[in-house]
C-alpha cells in the first residue's frame, strides 16, 4: 500500500505518449490519413524531413511497450487515440482493423496492472475532414462527438480516464495561425479564433458524449498546455504579481492560461482578452458558452517551463529573463521546476479541480554509450527536481491526483523530427531496438516509494 509520503495514496504514477509520435503504421491496419501525414511531406516543414511514417513503431511492438511499463512499475498510461485510425474518413465508415488496435492495447495494459488514460484527440486530426473544412466547419462539433461515440462505446467498459483534447493552443495556434504544425495553415486571426471556438465546442460535445454512453464511471478532463508565470521571490507583490499575470491577456491570440482554460472551465471567455482580440472575436452565444463548459472531474497540465516575473514599480508585472548560465535542455527549454509548484497551485487555486500533470519531461541528446546504457543524470535530476516541487504544491495544499511523465519512449517531436529525445526509453530508430535510459530505473524507484525518497523542495532561485 502507498505511504502518504506528501503525494495521495491512490496518486497515479505515469507515462505519457501520443498516436502520430510513436504508432507508425501509417499505412497499415486501415489508418486513413491525417493532416499530419499530409504535412510531413511538405518539403522542409520538419526537421531533415522526418515523419511518424515508423516513429517509435509502436503499432507493432505495442507489447514490448506494455512490458517495459509493467516493470517500470507505472499505475497508468496515458496514450492517444488515432482519428483516422478508427475513423479513416473522419465521419462515417468505423475501421474493425482500427478499433481492435485499441482493444488489443487496452487489454493489454489492464492484464499488466496499468490504467489506461485516453486522449481523443492529440493532433493528428483526419485528412478527409480537414478537406471538407476542419476545424473551421460548423459540423466539426459533431464530428468530434461521433468519433468520441465509437471509442467510447468500444472501450468505456475498460477506460474510465479521458481527456478530450491535447493543448488546443498549439494545435490552433501552431498548426492554422502560424503554420508551422499540420495542417500548415496561416488564417486571419478571425478565422484561428473560430477554430479556437469549435474546438471548445467540440470539447463539449466530446464530454456530453462521454457522460451519456460510458459504461465505467467516468473521470473526464482535458490536456492544457501550461503558460504559468513563477514569482521571482516569495515576497507577497511578487506572487501575486505572478498569479495576475498568469491569467491576464492584455494581447490578442494569447496564450494566456485564462485565455484557453477559462472557456472550457468557467463558462466565459476572459474579458481582457475579448478586448484585445477585438473584431477578431467570433460572435458566440450562451448557449454555447454553456456547452463548451461542461463540468470537468480534472484540470490536466503539461509544464514544462513558466515564464519569470516581479512586481514593477508601478504595480506592474515585469518579465525577469532567467539567469545567464540556467540549465538549459537539449531543446533550449529552462529548467525550471518552481513553474510545476506555482502552475499546480495558482491552477488548483483558480478552478478548484484536481490537478494531473498529464506531461512534464526535458529533452536530452541521449545516445547508447560503449557499455550499452544510456545514462542520462540531467533526466535523474530534473525528475528529483520537478517531482520535490509538486510533491510540495500538494503539501501546500493543491489537490494533485497524477503525474505523466513525458515521455514513455523517444518519439516523433512533431516539427523537429527526430532530434529531441524525451523518452525515459531509449529508440535506436533504424532497428526499432528499445533501452531503458538510467532515468527509467530512477523513476522506478521513485514511484515504488510514492515519491517519498525524493529529495527536499528547494526553489532554483529567489
Ligand atoms: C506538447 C505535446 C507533446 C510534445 C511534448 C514535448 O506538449 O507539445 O503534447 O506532443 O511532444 O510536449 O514538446
Amino acid at each position: 500500500m502507498k505511504t502518504n509520503s506528501g503525494f495521495r495514496k491512490d496518486f497515479s504514477w505515469g507515462a505519457a505518449t501520443a498516436a502520430y509520435q510513436i504508432e507508425g503504421a501509417v499505412r497499415e491496419g486501415g489508418r486513413g490519413p491525417s493532416t499530419w501525414d499530409m504535412f510531413c511531406k511538405k518539403p522542409g516543414a520538419i526537421w531533415r524531413d522526418n515523419s511518424g511514417d515508423v516513429a517509435s513503431d509502436h503499432y507493432h511492438r505495442w507489447r514490448e511497450d506494455i512490458t517495459l511499463m509493467k516493470r517500470l512499475g507505472l499505475d497508468a498510461y496515458r496514450l492517444s487515440i488515432a482519428w483516422s485510425r478508427v475513423m479513416p474518413s473522419g465521419t462515417g465508415h468505423i475501421n474493425p482493423k482500427g478499433l481492435g488496435f485499441y482493444d488489443r492495447l487496452v487489454d493489454g495494459l489492464l492484464k499488466a496492472g496499468i490504467k489506461p488514460w485516453v486522449t481523443l484527440f492529440h493532433w493528428d486530426y483526419p485528412l478527409a475532414l480537414y478537406k471538407r473544412g476542419g476545424w473551421l466547419h460548423p459540423d466539426s462539433p459533431k464530428w468530434f462527438a461521433d468519433y468520441t461515440r465509437v471509442v467510447v462505446d468500444r472501450l468505456s467498459d475498460r477506460v474510465s480516464d479521458w481527456m478530450t483534447l491535447n493543448e488546443p493552443p498549439c494545435f490552433v495556434f501552431i498548426g492554422h495561425l502560424y503554420g508551422t504544425h499540420a495542417p500548415g495553415d496561416k488564417l486571419p486571426l478571425a478565422r484561428a479564433l473560430r477554430v479556437q471556438h469549435n474546438t471548445f465546442l467540440s470539447h463539449g460535445r466530446g464530454v456530453q458524449v462521454i457522460r451519456e454512453r460510458a459504461k465505467l464511471p467516468p473521470r473526464v478532463g482535458i490536456a492544457c498546455v501550461s503558460h504559468s508565470k513563477t514569482p521571482v521571490s516569495l515576497g507577497k507583490a511578487d506572487i501575486e504579481t505572478a498569479r495576475q499575470s498568469t491569467f491576464t491577456t492584455d494581447t490578442p491570440a494569447s496564450w494566456s492560461d485564462a485565455w484557453w482554460m477559462d472557456p472550457v472551465i468557467l463558462g466565459r471567455y476572459p474579458e481582457d482578452g475579448i478586448r484585445a482580440n477585438g473584431k477578431a472575436m467570433p460572435k458566440v452565444t450562451r448557449d454555447e458558452m454553456a456547452l463548451m463548459s461542461q463540468p470537468l472531474d480534472f484540470l490536466g497540465i503539461n509544464v514544462y517551463q513558466g515564464g519569470r516575473v516581479r512586481r514593477g514599480a508601478n504595480g506592474k508585472a515585469v518579465e525577469v529573463p532567467y539567469p545567464v548560465g540556467n540549465p538549459i535542455t537539449a531543446f533550449k527549454w529552462n529548467l525550471a521546476p518552481d513553474s510545476l509548484y506555482w502552475a499546480a497551485r495558482f491552477y488548483y487555486e483558480r478552478y478548484r479541480l484536481p490537478i494531473a500533470v498529464t506531461e512534464n519531461g526535458m529533452s536530452g541528446t541521449d545516445w547508447a554509450s560503449l557499455d550499452g546504457k544510456v545514462h542520462d543524470p540531467q533526466r535523474i535530476d530534473f525528475l528529483d527536481r520537478y517531482l520535490s516541487a509538486l510533491r510540495q504544491a500538494a503539501r501546500d495544499g493543491a489537490d494533485i491526483i497524477g503525474y505523466f511523465h513525458w515521455s514513455l519512449l523517444d518519439n516523433f517531436e512533431w516539427a523537429e523530427g527526430f532530434k529531441e529525445r524525451f523518452g525515459l526509453i531509449h529508440v535506436d530508430y533504424p532497428t526499432g531496438k528499445r533501452t531503458p535510459k538510467d532515468s527509467y530505473y530512477h523513476y522506478r524507484k521513485i514511484i515504488s516509494g510514492n515519491g517519498k525518497n525524493l529529495p527536499k523542495y528547494r526553489p532554483m532561485y529567489r
